[in-house]
């Protein structure tokens, strides 16, 4: 029996869900025959910084479906999303519902979906950083095991979904999307010059000799502790004394550098302060740089596909083909080991690395096959 007797409900909720749904939502309108899909945006972030703007640079449609459930703690917001999403589910009767990546919008619709008997697909399943104080790890382990289509980013996800007891079967190595999204966007990259000048930051900064380094930073590890934050801040400090950094601040690290009083360590000039990027203005800023530091498991992946070294400030990472075959360089929250990183792509020993297999812009066109054939066959 045919399982194609309904929309493909696809979510998104958070930054780093919408440069992942794009390409998928253009791959099923483009398959033969299309796949009718509704896009449903839990409103997790709701900043236009970090929603709208997304929206527009990616080409996204207006969401069928907003959810506006802003933010609150883990629990409240899980619990929003699901109270608001089962009426729509309801109402728009799909035929499966279509997850990307590891936030709370992620699980709660998939719990919702689950529980009503309606398959569940995950794209970008199976990563891991065995890091479960992560609240990022808890949605990932989750999604995966009450999921029924999984579709992987690079090889080791089957390795780890195997060792949780999923079945093969269920999985497919598509590739990335999120590398889809950044193929087709490059030739639209926002100068980096004219991104500091529309923030009243100097573009002198980006244009110095020597190249430029971009900083993110938001992990609740990393910005949530004053004294982790203050160390963070001070060798970032020190860093730009030998190489200027554009600094995209995430509004809960932007509020904590305020409530601890933090910005003596940001204002030596030698940094641009920015709000958070569109997606064509950060695509600009990474292609450009020297080097990125970032705590983001979306920019270790980008920077790996633009061959830009990066160097992330965390213990564990859940892409480990960004190290093992990308320009990506763990260096913890361990100073010393920040100044050395910074050091050697400096001294033009950065990684150059080479882009992993599956990240050929093609991940999401694979998706919407896959998904068609296996909807056809009754999702089972
Ligand atoms: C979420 C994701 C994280 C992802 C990140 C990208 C989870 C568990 N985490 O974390 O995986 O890397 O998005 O940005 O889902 N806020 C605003 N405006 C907004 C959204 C948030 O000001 O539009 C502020 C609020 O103070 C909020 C805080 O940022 O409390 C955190 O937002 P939240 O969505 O809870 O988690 P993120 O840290 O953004």
């Amino acid at each position: 029996m045919s399982a194609l007797n309904g929309p493909v409900m696809c979510i998104v909720g958070a930054r780093p869900n919408f440069m992942k749904m794009a390409p998928i939502l253009r791959a099923l309108a483009e398959h033969q025959p299309p796949l009718p899909a509704l896009l449903v945006h839990t409103g997790q972030h709701y900043d236009a910084s970090m929603s709208d703007q997304l929206f527009t640079d990616l080409r996204l449609p207006r969401p069928d479906i907003n959810l506006e459930v802003g933010s609150g703690s883990h629990a409240v917001q899980t619990a929003e999303v699901m109270k608001r999403f089962e009426p729509a589910m309801d109402e728009h009767k799909p035929s499966c519902v279509l997850v990307v990546g590891d936030v709370n919008s992620t699980l709660a619709c998939t719990l919702v979906a689950v529980k009503k008997g309606v398959p569940v697909v995950h794209v970008e399943a199976g990563l891991r950083s065995w890091d479960r104080r992560m609240p990022e790890e808890i949605n990932r382990v989750l999604t995966d095991q009450v999921a029924d289509r999984l579709y992987t980013t690079e090889r080791s996800a089957l390795a780890n979904l195997l060792r949780e007891g999923v079945a093969e079967e269920r999985v497919c190595f598509a590739g990335n999307v999120m590398i889809d999204s950044l193929l087709s966007n490059r030739p639209h990259a926002r100068p980096p010059a004219d991104t500091l000048a529309a923030h009243g930051a100097d573009p002198a900064l980006v244009r110095a000799a020597g190249g430029y380094g971009v900083v993110t930073l938001h992990r609740p590890s990393n910005v949530d502790d004053a004294a982790t934050l203050s160390s963070l801040l001070g060798v970032l400090r020190e860093v730009s004394e030998r190489l200027p950094l554009v600094f995209a601040l995430h509004p809960r690290t932007r509020g904590n550098i305020e409530r601890f009083g933090l910005q003596h360590l940001v204002d030596n000039g030698r940094m641009a302060l920015l709000p958070p990027q569109g997606y064509l203005e950060m695509l600009g800023l990474m292609a450009g740089a020297t080097v990125v530091l970032t705590d983001s498991g979306g920019l270790q992946e980008e920077t790996t596909a633009l061959g830009v070294p990066c160097l992330t400030l965390r213990e564990n990472t859940e892409r480990p083909i960004t190290v093992d075959e990308g320009t990506n360089t763990m260096v913890g929250r361990d100073v010393q080991a920040i100044r050395d990183g910074v050091s050697a792509i400096l001294a033009g020993q950065g990684k150059s690395g080479r882009v992993p297999e599956n990240w050929d812009g093609r991940a999401a066109e694979r998706i919407a096959a896959d998904l068609y054939r296996w909807l056809q066959a009754g999702a089972g």
